[in-house]
């Protein structure tokens, strides 16, 4: 299985950014693992130009169910395809929490994500307060019942295992807690999908930087991060996808 090192740029970076990419380009001319790059949808294309040829791959960070239509403002599968991306990040928690997305709007957009030929990046995670009241893994659970289609497998979905108390906020769990989330996810995904979550990637996501890469990277049932705030710098994001490339 290839481990895959995903950065979200979130709503940051204009053109310049491009050229931290490029430097990653430079860095890591090829790499026993995916990297890939979610940019704001205005720099895509320019994206996935810079990246033509290079081990570099690009995604989106939303998108709507329906190909066309009158959504203003939304983006389609269909046209992050275009633009080059081949995946696209789906039930980010800022997207649950800032636009009110629920699990079942998650798993239609990941069926519109497939349908397109995208690798869907399904994430999950509770929140400090659903942790504080021993409630993880029933969390968990439900969001991975709820968000997935059937239909899943390691060739067409990515699972990303966010605490929403760990993004941005340089707090991460503890290894344990970590590793027993990344278990848990495993055996639910292979009770329910069986061979098919096969080559299903688990990653971790929530303040992962250089200097804490290769101790999650250890952890059992891991294949990864989902990286934010690290993955803006092309140093940051190198060191990441270094430690992923050794582990
Ligand atoms: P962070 O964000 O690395 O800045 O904590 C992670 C994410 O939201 O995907």
């Amino acid at each position: 299985m290839r481990k895959l090192a995903a950065g979200n740029w979130k709503m940051n970076g204009t053109g310049p950014a491009i050229a931290e990419a490029e430097a990653l380009i430079a860095a890591h001319p090829s790499a026993p693992c995916d990297i890939l790059i979610c940019p704001p949808a205005t720099l895509l294309s320019r994206l996935s130009a810079a990246a033509q040829g290079s081990a570099l791959l690009t995604g989106g960070q939303d998108c709507h169910t329906a190909a066309s239509g009158a959504h203003t403002g939304d983006i389609s599968a269909q046209m992050l395809k275009e633009a080059g991306a081949s995946y696209v990040i789906l039930g980010h928690s800022e997207r649950r929490a800032d636009h009110g997305e629920t699990s079942a709007l998650v798993a239609a957009k990941t069926r519109a994500a497939w349908e397109n030929g995208l690798i869907a990046v399904v994430c999950v995670g509770e929140t400090g307060a659903e942790r504080d009241a021993g409630r993880t893994l029933d969390v968990i659970a439900s969001q991975l019942q709820d968000s997935l289609p059937d239909g899943l497998s390691g060739a067409n979905t990515v699972i990303a295992y966010e605490p929403v108390w760990a993004i941005g906020t340089g707090r991460i769990p503890t290894l344990e807690q970590i590793a027993e989330v990344h278990d848990f996810m495993s055996k639910t995904l292979s009770a329910r999908f069986g061979d098919a979550s096969g080559g299903l990637r688990l990653l971790y996501g929530g303040s992962v930087k250089p200097s804490n890469a290769a101790e999650i990277f250890a952890i059992p049932n891991l294949h990864g991060a989902l990286v934010g705030g690290a993955s803006l710098k092309a140093s940051e994001f190198g060191a990441i996808v270094a430690a992923l490339s050794a582990s």
